[in-house]
């Protein structure tokens, strides 16, 4: 099969892509390797930035984002048994909305068929071939078959542990990473939010926070140690933790349920510089990530590709290549910010191991700072709505 863009991976970046160059009629293809189903089960991130929903606008597939979307015009910063509202409408006049990445990833699979957007899923051994020549290609099995798809250029959409990344030789590759000592544990319940807006907590207990998926859905993290497994929170042992740090600080309290979801991710910041090697493109999480403190790892995922599908556009177009030279550089000076951004709220509101009596004294003061300081305030909410593209 040829194709104009052959797109590795179905989650937000790869989806995005396929249907924005489609909206401008240049053919390509998406190549996952899970179900369908599978990709629609990963509970991953809830708040999107007004770049993400106004993509969704633009491709005509924001109905239930519309309908169904909380607006949240704050959020909120606490400690043990302080509460501080970051006023983000006030501040920034804009707002960020409570979507589901599954949501966000199920009105894109679903408006495909009728974009002309082929998803092939359940692909195997997808393998990209001649990346830095002019004729690059993937291959993958399905159904006992290798299927060969011949593009111009290959968009690595396939998050942190796919295929494309791995296909830049060594001798051109810049990266940089951090790890961090603890994970996120995370449930999903059908019970209603203990706090109209989120809450990021630096508590006595450690880090948590309180998000919501809608007025009757509650999403709730904590932070644990990397030795932790799933298996070593019962449910009632989670409601309890949570109870102890979000009742003092709430405006209604937690309430238990039976859980939909409970898992573990690690915090990690990391980015992989080398975004472009010949007609291969990295968007997404196969180039970066950063710890989910602040909720940018969906948005960049978005802004990435908003770059990418323009400099494409104007390829087909107008045979003009500037957008293609300029989006590794592009990209970076927004992926840079928004992991600076990451990083520092991850070690504002978390307890790190190694850190003793006096980092913690910094962090107190920090949020001190932060509770009297409009200007401290307006530099955190323009962060968390989302830098300009
Ligand atoms: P992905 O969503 O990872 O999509 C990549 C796709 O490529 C997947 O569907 C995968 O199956 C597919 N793929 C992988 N390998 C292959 C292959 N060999 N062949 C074909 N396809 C392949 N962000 C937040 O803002 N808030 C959060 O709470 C949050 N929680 C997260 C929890 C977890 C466990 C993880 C992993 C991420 C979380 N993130 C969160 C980050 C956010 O979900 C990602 O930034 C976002 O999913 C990036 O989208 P993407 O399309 O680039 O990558
Ligand atoms: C959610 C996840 C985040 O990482 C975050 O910063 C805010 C909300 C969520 O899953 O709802």
């Amino acid at each position: 099969m040829k194709t104009k863009v052959a797109i590795v991976g179905a989650g937000p970046s790869g989806l995005l892509l396929g249907h924005l160059l489609r909206a401008e009629g240049i053919d390509c293809v998406v190549v996952e390797r899970q179900s369908r189903d599978y990709v629609l089960g990963r509970i991953r991130a809830g708040v999107l930035e007004t770049i993400t929903t106004d993509l969704m606008t633009r491709l005509g597939v924001d109905a239930r984002l519309k309908a169904e979307g909380l607006i949240e015009g704050g959020f909120n910063l606490a400690s043990t048994n302080h509460i501080v509202r970051i006023d983000i409408a006030a501040l920034t006049g804009k707002h960020v909305t409570v979507y589901g990445q599954t949501e966000v990833t199920r009105d894109l699979m679903d408006a495909a068929p009728d974009r002309g957007l082929p998803i092939v899923f359940e692909a195997k051994d997808v393998a990209l071939h001649d990346v830095d020549g002019a004729a690059p290609s993937l291959t993958y099995s399905k159904d006992g078959e290798t299927h060969r798809i011949e593009a111009d250029f290959i968009a690595g959409c396939d998050g942190f542990h796919g295929p494309s990344r791995k296909a830049i030789p060594a001798h051109a590759v810049r990266e940089y990473e951090r790890e961090y000592p603890f994970g996120w544990l995370g449930i999903l319940a059908d019970v209603p939010p203990c706090h109209p807006e989120l809450i990021y907590a630096n508590t006595d207990r450690g880090f948590a926070l309180a998000s919501m998926r809608s007025a009757t859905r509650s999403r709730y993290y904590i932070q644990v140690p990397l030795t932790d497994r799933v298996e070593d929170w019962s449910e009632d042992r989670l409601w309890d933790e949570l109870a102890a740090r979000f009742d003092p600080i709430s405006d209604n309290g937690v309430t238990r349920g039976p859980a939909l979801e409970m898992s573990i991710a690690p915090l990690r910041s990391y980015v992989f510089e080398t975004m472009r090697h010949g007609r291969l493109f990295l968007a997404g999480d196969s180039a970066h990530i950063v710890p989910p403190t602040g909720a940018k790892g969906l948005n960049l995922a978005a802004s990435d590709v908003a770059y990418l599908s323009d400099a494409l556009i104007a390829h087909y177009a107008r045979g003009d290549d500037r957008g293609l030279e300029q989006y590794q550089a592009k990209a970076l000076a927004r992926i840079w910010k928004a992991e600076r951004f990451s990083w520092f709220l991850t070690k504002l509101m978390h307890r790190f191991p190694e850190d003793g009596a006096f980092e913690h004294r910094m962090q107190t003061a920090e949020l001190d700072y932060v509770a009297s300081s409009e200007a401290m305030q307006t530099a955190i909410a323009e962060n968390y709505v989302g830098l300009p593209l």
